[in-house]
């Protein structure tokens, strides 16, 4: 007996692209330096969505002053979180883009919890607060990881560690969650020349090696994050959960 298999594909019509936000309430946690969360906050915003930024400083820069809702927020803090999340109300999209790392300095166990605290407890902590948010629409997490989540880093070790723990996090959200129609997923960025990397970037070897060793022969822009943000919280990855997704110019494949 021949068994006729119905496509189980989606319409094309439903999943238009670029993906379009309009009405939706987008935050980005950790996007006032020119970074990542700013190149994923201007596509959302780009895309019709309103969105929220949050970083650690007092005042964003001001390509993202002139254009978003901030809110200077320690993601350390339960009570600045708590008062974030009450203020955002209901969600379509959280982005944890909220990190540090201070190559060369991270041995030392006060500055490695530290580091834990803000770049893996800090997403737990603000996807936490904004669940009742997000539930309310149905709507996603999105955590930024890394290369180094996977390999390890002799001068990064704890936000090696810390970045191994977001994408095994995002896992156990995507699973507790989704029964509450929240899809948790993450994003592992290749090397991006953003302020974070400024540090790396200064030592030549680094630089160099990095760029040889990526089949796309280059470092990242911010930029070439964002269409991966867009699609992860568009229907189109509407039965994506629990993954993370490496953009990363083919560093990882090598
Ligand atoms: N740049 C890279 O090569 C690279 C590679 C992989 C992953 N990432 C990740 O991408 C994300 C964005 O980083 P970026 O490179 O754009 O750097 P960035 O410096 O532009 O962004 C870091 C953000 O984190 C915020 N932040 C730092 N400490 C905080 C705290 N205690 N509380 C609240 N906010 C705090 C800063 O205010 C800033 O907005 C981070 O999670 C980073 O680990 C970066």
């Amino acid at each position: 007996m021949s068994v006729v298999q119905e496509s189980i594909a989606p319409d094309p019509a439903a999943c238009p692209w670029p993906p379009r936000f309009g009405g939706k309430r987008i935050a980005v946690v950790g996007a006032s330096q020119g970074g990542i969360g700013a190149a994923i906050a201007h596509a959302f915003a780009d895309a019709g969505a309103e969105v929220l930024i949050t970083g650690a400083e007092d005042a964003p820069n001001p390509g993202e002053a002139e254009r978003f809702t901030y809110t200077c927020m320690d993601v350390t803090s339960d009570d600045a979180v708590a008062a974030f999340a009450q203020a955002a109300g209901a969600l379509d999209v959280l982005v944890n883009c909220a990190a540090i790392t201070v190559r060369g300095e991270e041995m030392a166990p006060a500055f490695f919890n530290h580091v834990l605290d803000v770049n893996l407890t800090g997403s737990l902590r603000c996807a936490m607060a904004v669940q009742p948010g997000l539930a309310a629409r149905k709507g996603c997490v999105i955590n930024i990881a890394s290369m180094y989540a996977r390999f390890g880093s002799p001068r990064n070790p704890a936000y090696g560690a810390s970045k191994a723990g977001v994408e095994q996090m995002t896992k156990s959200l995507a699973i507790a969650w989704a029964g509450d129609g929240i899809r948790v997923n993450a994003i592992a960025p290749g090397f991006i020349v953003t302020a974070q990397s400024v540090r790396a970037r200064q030592d030549p070897a680094f630089e160099a090696g990095v760029t040889a060793r990526t089949p796309l022969g280059r470092w990242g822009q911010p930029a070439d994050i964002a269409g991966a943000a867009l699609f992860l919280a568009s229907p189109a990855a509407g039965f994506i959960t629990g993954a993370c997704l490496a953009v990363d110019g083919g560093y990882s494949i090598v």
